[in-house]
């Protein structure tokens, strides 16, 4: 229901019958919640050389330098074709408005209607997608896992339909683009669906896995206990917000002399210091300075939220705390989106293209989404068309042995493991805490994995707990801090021993 799954669909839809699946509504998305922008050279003053040189920065030294000219370079035609589908962007005299985003060293990040930027796009790609008489569109689909045939060729998909129960879906190619996995952690910006079942579904097909100890924690989302942890989009900061602690003083001076604007990683280990010397729950975002109705015109999402509240944001601080939001790592894919596995190929926030290394440049993501969704819809195209009525389909077996041992509560396991992975797996790690978070998530796979599940909530509960413990795996064997991925026991980046990406495979 993202941008690079509408994006890809649309591109292979005048040739290849196409089927959709979503898990929930098709509104219900990252993309469709994306407040911040798109990032893309747009203006004459900015340059692809300078795109290209502040994703290879923020990547950590380990994103794909070809990877990232080819996503920076892509990027205004697909802006332009995303305009002529309908999404409109925000225009100042007549030309498209950009704003700074941290780790930007140009102001290219585009909106629409303010800070409802990925409503916009979604909202153009659902039209245009349904427009077109190729491309099926199913939601409440929750799809279980990839099927693979003998010679390790992804041939479709079994997934549970909220109408129809367990379906199958024979396909010549299969395109993940199942989004993210901000569900993991107590405290995320990411919509409920976000349970990281891609990332699960394509270990157990055989997929490479890559760098799943770079998960990227936001800055500033809402933190008012009962609350959803609403993110207050980082353009804000953009347009001259501050950052107070608990105490009403200004603290980024203490941590990056890019103050505010310093990466969104340096911001959240900041707010996470500063909360701790001050012995508080959260900071607050300060914008008692700005025009009250600049401030409404801009981000009308954030000041609904904000009035919600009754915080009057020319008087009242609005608190926030950091929170986990986007994965970084994923699904390897080469430059065309494919995969390992033949005939699957991966977009968007479940994939690992080589974009953005050890670190996600804000914006960056909705971009890639847009190019890697055309390249695998590419892909598909190049790929020979098959008869599928003519394929013989193999039997489909389970190998899981059943168990009754124990009475599951899954929301109880999936509480506990939300808090283990904030607690232990967040924003700072090191090896003591890394090690006991295998060791539970280890306890919980014994009666968890071997029960056969019916239900979207036992689906979800396996996957989150397979990916949990791949990620505290691969935050354990990266003794090093870069990017995203912050040791407290090792606070160096150590490019002799680390300067590569970490690939994981399932066994046998
Ligand atoms: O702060 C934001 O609006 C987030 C942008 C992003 O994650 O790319």
């Amino acid at each position: 229901a993202g941008i690079a799954g509408l994006r890809a669909a649309l591109e292979a839809a005048d040739h290849r019958n196409i089927i959709v699946v979503c898990k929930g509504a098709i509104d219900e998305s990252n993309t469709w919640n994306a407040q911040g922008g798109i990032a893309s050279v747009l203006r004459k003053e900015d340059t692809f050389e300078s795109h290209v040189a502040d994703t290879l920065r923020t990547g950590g030294g380990i994103a794909d330098p070809q990877v990232v000219e080819q996503v920076v370079r892509q990027g205004p035609e697909l802006v332009r074709q995303l305009q002529e589908w309908g999404a409109g962007f925000d225009q100042v005299d007549g030309k498209i408005d950009t704003t700074l985003e941290g780790g930007h060293s140009h102001a290219r990040i585009l909106h629409a209607h303010g800070d409802e930027t990925g409503r916009a796009i979604a909202e153009a790609l659902i039209a245009t997608v349904r427009s077109k008489p190729n491309i099926r569109v199913i939601e409440h689909f929750f799809t279980i896992d990839l099927l693979t045939d003998k010679d390790n060729r992804c041939i479709g998909i079994i997934g549970h339909d909220k109408d129809h129960g367990l379906q199958i879906v024979w396909a010549a190619n299969t395109i993940l683009a199942t989004g993210g996995a901000g569900q993991l952690y107590r405290e995320t910006t990411n919509p409920s669906v976000a349970t990281a079942d891609g990332l699960a579904m394509a270990y157990r097909a055989g997929a490479v896995l890559r760098d799943l100890e770079f998960v990227q924690f936001h800055p500033t989302t809402l933190y008012i206990a009962g609350a959803s942890r609403a993110l207050i989009t980082e353009t804000l900061r953009g347009e001259g917000a501050y950052l107070l602690d608990t105490k009403g003083r200004r603290f980024m001076g203490d941590y990056d002399e890019a103050l505010e604007l310093a990466p969104r990683d340096v911001v959240s280990r900041a707010i996470l210091a500063q909360m701790r010397k001050t012995d508080a729950t959260h900071v607050y975002l300060d914008i008692r300075h700005m025009n009250k109705e600049f401030f409404a015109k801009r981000f009308p999402l954030i000041s609904d939220l904000c009035e919600s509240f009754d915080i009057d944001v020319s008087h009242d601080l609005i608190p926030v705390r950091p929170s986990a939001h986007y994965m970084v790592g994923g699904v390897k894919t080469d430059s065309l989106a494919r995969t390992n596995i033949e005939n699957l190929y991966a977009c968007g926030e479940v994939s690992s293209t080589g974009l953005h290394g050890a670190n996600r440049l804000g914006s960056n993501s909705l971009l890639e989404g847009l190019v890697y969704g055309k390249l695998a819809g590419q892909a598909v195209l190049a790929s020979e068309p098959s008869d599928l009525t003519s394929l013989k389909h193999p039997a489909i077996r389970y190998n899981i042995p059943h168990s009754d041992r124990s009475q599951l509560d899954t929301a109880d396991v999936h509480n506990s493991m939300r808090s283990l992975m904030w607690r232990n797996v967040g924003i700072t790690r090191r090896a003591q805490p890394l090690t006991e978070a295998q060791e539970i998530i280890r306890f919980w796979h014994r009666y968890v994995m071997d029960k056969v599940f019916d239900t979207r909530e036992g689906w979800e509960c396996q996957n989150m707990l397979t990916t949990s413990l791949l990620i505290a795996h691969c935050a354990d064997l990266r003794k090093e801090s870069r990017g995203v991925h912050y040791r407290t026991d090792h606070t160096q980046t150590d490019d002799k021993r680390f300067r590569r990406h970490t690939e994981i495979l399932r066994a046998g």
